[in-house]
């Protein structure tokens, strides 16, 4: 019986493949295929849902997204006898956009984070700008990495910077928790975080990602 969720990670840095040889009972089915990402084409003929996770700044939470949207996602369908969502998780630099161009092929829509950071503005529209649209496939922007001990003004000044450039944001921030950061490290995905209040906080975020995307729900 597949799983509802397949993770894809077609990141030569393979920090994905890192993390998810760490998790013990991983909650989706995942492969590396930086080198024959050619492999991606059999996702045609899956019928599920492809999502591209992009931003060719590094360091922006690709990667955390990623594992942490596939893992409430596979959680909220784990009855389901068929795989249904596909998520990529891709490059964060612009030497590999021929691997990024070619999940795009098969991507169905695209999720960009970015921090609250002015540094972070130029090369997400660069990736939006010149990749993206292009390829012309609907695209969100998730903005990750918000601490609100740092009050609202960066994430304000954000919304309003993705709003003056006409892009979709999504309306849930991913909020920054050091379990989120730790979690590599300690093999887990977010619905395996402790039972905590941070934890449950970091998990809501993922949850509410899933429920505004549409993703697992509705059926
Ligand atoms: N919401 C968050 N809360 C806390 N830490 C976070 C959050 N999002 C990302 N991080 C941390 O920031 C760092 C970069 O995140 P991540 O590896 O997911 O980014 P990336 O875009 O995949 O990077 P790359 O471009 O190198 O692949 C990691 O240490 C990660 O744990
Ligand atoms: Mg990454």
């Amino acid at each position: 019986m597949p799983a509802a969720v397949h993770v894809v990670s077609i990141d030569p840095q393979a920090s994905t493949v890192w993390w998810a040889n760490r998790i013990s009972d991983l909650p989706f089915d995942f492969s590396q295929e930086h080198e024959s990402p050619e492999n991606l084409s059999i996702l045609k003929d899956t019928g599920a849902q492809v999502h591209v996770i992009a931003n060719q700044k590094g360091g922006v939470g690709k990667t955390t997204v990623t594992l942490n949207l596939g893992a409430v996602v596979a959680d909220v369908l784990k009855d389901s006898d068929a795989l249904q969502h596909v998520f990529i998780d891709t490059p964060g630099s612009l030497q590999d956009e021929n691997l990024l161009l070619e999940a795009l092929k098969y991507a169905h829509d695209v999720i960009v984070p970015m921090p609250p950071e002015p540094l972070a503005f130029d090369p997400t529209a660069r990736t939006i700008q010149k990749v993206i649209e292009p390829a012309g496939l609907p695209y969100h922007v998730l903005v990750n990495n918000w601490d609100p001990r740092d009050g609202k003004a960066d994430l304000d000044e954000t919304r309003e910077y993705i709003e003056a450039q006409g892009w979709r944001s999504l309306k849930v921030a991913i909020r920054r928790y050091k379990v989120h950061t730790r979690a590599s490290a300690e093999g887990r995905v977010v619905t395996q975080y402790d039972e905590n209040k941070p934890s449950f906080k970091a998990r809501e975020d993922f949850y509410r990602l899933a429920i505004e995307l549409g993703y697992g729900g509705g059926k």
